[in-house]
C-alpha cells in the first residue's frame, strides 16, 4: 500500500477506504448496500469535485473572460488553472493545446471537421480501427463521406487483439489520419498506441487517440505518445459530465479554421468579416462549461494525488481477479480476451438477453451496463448484437465482483431452470 495525499489525505491506496471520497457508493437501495461497475459508462464523482463546483457557484461564479470585477477574474483564474491542470495531467507542452469542449464526442467532431475539411480530398484515406466507439467512427466516416475520402478499417482478431500487420499493411502515402481508440470500451483491450504513432508519422499520417477508457485507468503522456491529438472526456476521469479536453499539438491547431462562431472566439468582427483569437479560444465559442472544467481539473488532481501508478497497479490485480471469477459462472462467455486489457469486462452468458441478466443484477443492487455500448460494428463482429459489460474503477473492490458473480450465477440458474 503507498502514501498519498489531499483529497483523502494521507491514507494508503487501499480501495475500501477510497469509496469514502465518494458519496454516491455509501447509498442503500432497499437497505442494501450498491455494486457499481459501471465506470466505462460514467465514473462517480469524489467529494472534492462535488465541493469545488459548489464552492465556485457559491464564492466565484461568473461568465469568465468577460468581466473585470472579482467574480469574473476568480472564475477566468479557475478556468484558466483547470486548463494548466488538463495539461500537466497529460504532459502536453503548453496549456493552449487543451480545448475544452462538450466531451470527447465534441472533441473528436471538431478535428475530423476542422482538421478534416482542410486536409482530406478524394483519395486520401482514414485509418481506423474495427474497435472504435461511435464517436471516433461516425465523425470520420462522415467527413470522409463529405471529401471523397475513404474510411479503411484495420481488424482485431476473435480475442480482440490489435494485428500490428494488419495495420501496417493498411498503412500507406494515402493514409492522412490515423485515428485509433487507445482502449476499447467493449473489448478491453489496450492498443499499442505509442507504435501505432510511431508507424504512422512514417506514413506520414497524423494521429487522434480516443483515450476516453484509456485515461480513467492509465498515466498519459502526449509527449512521449507523439500523438497529433488526444480526446478525452471529464465525467469518466471522475469528473462533471458535459466538459472534454482536446489536445492538440499547437502548431495544428493554428492552422485550424475554428469549429464554430460566436463569442470568445473572435479577434475582429464587422459585418462583412472577422478575424479569429489564437489558440485555444479560437475553438471555444460561447460561453464555456466553465465550472465543469473547474470540477474535471478536480477529478484530475484527485486521481493524481492517489497516484496513477496505483490506480493502475489496483485494477491490474483486480482485472486478474474479476476474469478468474467470471470463470466460475457455467455458459459465460467473455468477449475481449487480448493479451493486453483493462479492467471492462463484456460478456454473454448461453442465449439468455443482456437486458435480462441486467434486470436480475439490478435486483442484487448490481449495476452494470448492456446494449451495443456505442460501438455496433464492434459488438456485432464479434458476433453479438447486445452484450452485459461490466467495468472497474479506481474504487471497485472484490466484494463488488463477488456480489456481480453471485447475482450471475442466480441469474444463469435462474434461466437455465426457467
Ligand atoms: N462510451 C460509454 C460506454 O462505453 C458511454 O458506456
Amino acid at each position: 500500500m503507498v502514501k498519498v495525499s489531499d483529497c483523502g489525505a494521507d491514507i494508503m491506496y487501499d480501495a475500501n477506504k477510497i469509496r469514502n471520497d465518494f458519496p454516491i457508493l455509501a447509498k442503500k437501495i432497499n437497505n442494501r448496500q450498491i455494486y457499481y461497475l459501471d465506470t466505462s459508462a460514467s465514473a462517480q464523482k469524489p467529494f472534492c469535485v462535488i465541493d469545488k463546483m459548489h464552492y465556485i457557484y457559491t464564492e466565484a461564479y461568473a461568465n469568465p473572460h468577460r468581466g473585470s470585477y472579482y467574480f469574473a477574474d476568480a472564475i477566468t483564474t479557475e478556468f484558466e488553472k483547470a486548463r494548466q491542470t488538463v495539461a500537466e495531467f497529460i504532459n502536453a507542452r503548453e496549456s493552449r493545446e487543451i480545448i475544452f469542449t462538450r466531451n470527447a464526442t465534441e472533441a473528436i467532431n471538431l478535428v475530423a471537421s476542422s482538421w478534416g475539411k482542410d486536409n482530406l480530398r478524394s483519395g486520401d484515406e482514414v485509418l481506423i480501427s474495427e474497435a472504435e466507439h461511435h464517436a471516433n467512427l461516425v465523425p470520420w466516416q462522415q467527413i470522409c463521406l463529405a471529401t471523397g475520402a475513404k474510411l479503411v478499417v484495420t481488424p482485431v482478431d476473435d480475442n480482440g487483439n490489435f494485428l500490428e500487420d494488419e495495420f501496417i499493411q493498411r498503412l500507406s502515402s494515402k493514409t492522412k489520419m490515423v485515428a485509433i481508440t487507445a482502449m476499447s470500451n467493449v473489448l478491453g483491450t489496450v492498443f499499442p498506441i505509442e507504435q501505432i504513432t510511431e508507424q504512422a508519422h512514417k506514413a506520414g499520417a497524423k494521429v487522434l487517440i480516443d483515450a476516453c477508457q484509456f485515461a480513467v485507468h492509465n498515466h498519459i503522456d502526449v509527449q512521449n505518445i507523439k500523438c497529433d491529438f488526444l480526446a478525452f472526456s471529464a465525467h469518466k476521469t471522475y469528473g462533471p459530465s458535459g466538459v472534454g479536453a482536446l489536445y492538440g499539438k499547437a502548431e495544428l491547431l493554428q492552422k485550424m479554421p475554428p469549429y464554430q462562431f460566436g463569442g470568445d472566439m473572435i479577434d475582429n468582427v464587422t459585418y462583412e468579416r472577422t478575424t479569429f483569437a489564437d489558440i485555444p479560444a479560437r475553438f471555444e465559442a460561447g460561453t464555456p462549461a466553465s465550472v465543469q472544467a473547474i470540477g474535471m481539473a478536480e477529478g484530475l488532481r484527485y486521481m493524481t494525488n492517489l497516484g496513477l501508478a496505483n490506480i493502475m497497479a489496483h485494477e491490474k490485480e483486480l482485472t486478474q481477479y474479476t476474469l478468474m471469477r467470471l470463470k466460475q459462472v457455467p455458459n459465460l462467455k467473455i468477449v475481449g480476451q487480448a493479451k493486453n486489457r483493462g479492467g471492462v469486462f463484456s460478456f454473454a452468458i448461453a442465449d439468455i438477453h443482456p437486458q435480462d441478466i441486467a434486470f436480475i443484477l439490478n435486483k442484487e443492487n448490481v449495476f452494470i451496463r448492456t446494449g451495443h455500448h456505442c460501438a455496433q460494428p464492434i459488438v456485432n463482429r464479434m458476433g453479438y448484437t447486445s452484450l452485459a459489460r461490466a467495468s472497474l474503477g479506481l474504487y471497485s473492490t472484490t466484494e463488488d465482483i463477488d456480489a456481480l458473480v453471485e447475482a450471475l450465477l442466480k441469474a444463469e440458474k435462474f434461466f437455465r431452470e426457467n
